[in-house]
């Protein structure tokens, strides 16, 4: 590979969006208690849907455990580190649409910084 490259190198996927899956027994709080599964199912048919799939463009992944759980469900967005939390698939529609689509990030859904487990 040639090293004279003056832009920065891209990966594999434009954009690579992971959602929280994880599932934990009992009483204890998880993503999967809050609809994870269903924006995730979402955001992978409307990303299909949009042409938006596939090397170059955009991948939507399953995770396990982010380790954000208090913001639950979440979903972050690589190479810009962006952390969301949704309520409903609107809220994918518009990730999907504005971020994943054209770069703009979603304000409203932003998951603040200090949430964690
Ligand atoms: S259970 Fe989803 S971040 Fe921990």
């Amino acid at each position: 590979m040639s090293s004279s490259n003056t832009t920065a190198p891209q990966g594999y996927y434009g954009r690579h969006i992971f959602f929280c899956l994880n599932e934990r027994k009992g009483d204890e709080d998880s993503c999967s208690k809050h609809n994870a599964q269903e924006g995730f199912d979402r955001c992978k048919s409307r990303v299909k849907a949009e042409g938006l799939a596939g090397p170059g463009k955009v991948r939507v992944n399953k995770a396990g455990c982010l380790d954000r759980c208090a913001g639950g469900p979440v979903a972050v967005v690589y190479p810009e580190a962006v952390w969301y939390t949704f309520v409903d698939t609107s809220d994918i529609d518009e990730i999907v649409d504005s971020h994943l689509k054209n770069g703009q990030v979603v304000e409203r859904l932003l998951l603040p910084p200090n949430v964690g487990r």
